[in-house]
């Protein structure tokens, strides 16, 4: 692809902060009298088992897991925002950092501030966040100082997930993505994660019509020929010469959710056809 000369449709901004829109999360360490510390954060990424958070040198929370390598991610959800900025002007560090004197108290005391309940982890010693609907329980692989001294890389394996009943899919492993709303912090703002817009062939939510996995297992080709929010038409083709063999309508929602996916992985070239051979990758 060729790179085009930025336009007016773009301009060069100076902005006071990059958070661009991540989760919020609270979390959980010990101090070192045994007390329980909770602070907000949302620097963070997740791969795998593997959780990477980003915590400030000079924050409590960080030297806590220095000291005692366990901590507790614990992501509220949108409501629940007032609980984290309870927190927001508050450390677990005395005294407080002379660069932080101005903005911050200490507060021993974090979560009858926050106005959360202290509850103990299952398989290591630090606080969780009762209320928050998705608690990670972690242990500390590696604390690396980051480039300036401003912060520390924390990264973290979880090794126990606890979801709130209503956020999870019955009988599975699955967080719902319908009924998880986590709390975004972007620009210094909060938000809710708003309506679903798409989603990936990885979903455990997206599932191929029986008849397609059939007639492939079978050698035959298929094409979604049209797909929207209520119905989409994929046509069955014979493997000798393509010939039209049937074409099935599908209302079910995993299968809509298939169905639209197939057509948005398409080239765009043929985007209004796609055709195909099924995702063989293992779902993330
Ligand atoms: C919404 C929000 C997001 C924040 N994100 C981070 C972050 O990603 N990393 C961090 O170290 N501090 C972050 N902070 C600031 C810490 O919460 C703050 O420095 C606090 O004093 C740390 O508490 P502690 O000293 O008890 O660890 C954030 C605060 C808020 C309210």
């Amino acid at each position: 692809m060729s790179e085009a000369a930025e336009q007016d449709t773009h301009r060069v901004i100076d902005p006071s902060v990059l958070y661009v829109g991540t989760p919020v999360y609270l979390v959980g360490t010990r101090n070192h009298d045994g007390s329980p510390n909770l602070a907000p954060a949302s620097s963070h990424f997740a791969l795998g088992r593997m959780i990477v958070l980003g915590l400030e040198e000079g924050g409590q929370s960080l030297d806590n897991v220095r000291r005692h390598p366990e901590l507790t991610v614990n992501f509220p959800s949108a409501e629940q925002w007032v609980h984290v900025e309870r927190l927001a002007g508050v450390t677990g560090k005395d005294p407080v950092p002379a660069e932080k004197a101005a903005q911050y108290t200490f507060e021993p005391r974090k979560f009858e501030r926050a106005g959360l309940t202290c509850a103990a982890a299952e398989l290591v010693d630090a606080p969780r966040a009762a209320e928050a609907p998705l608690q990670l329980e972690a242990r500390v692989r590696r604390v690396t100082p980051g480039i300036q001294g401003v912060y520390g890389i924390v990264e973290a394996e979880v090794v126990r997930v606890h979801a709130a009943r209503g956020i999870t899919v019955e009988g599975t492993d699955h967080l719902d993505p319908a009924t998880w709303n986590p709390l975004i912090y972007s620009y210094r703002h909060f938000y809710g994660k708003g309506p679903e817009v798409g989603w990936t062939r990885k979903s455990p939510l997206v599932e191929p019509p029986a008849e397609v996995t059939r007639w492939e297992s079978f050698g035959g080709t298929w094409e979604v020929v049209s797909a929207d929010g209520s119905e989409a038409r994929v046509e069955l083709r014979r493997c000798d010469g393509g010939e039209l063999a049937e074409t099935l309508t599908l209302r079910d929602a995993r299968e809509l959710r298939w169905a639209a996916v197939q057509r948005a992985g398409a080239a765009p070239a043929s985007a209004h056809r796609s055709a195909g051979v099924r995702d063989t990758e293992g779902r993330r």
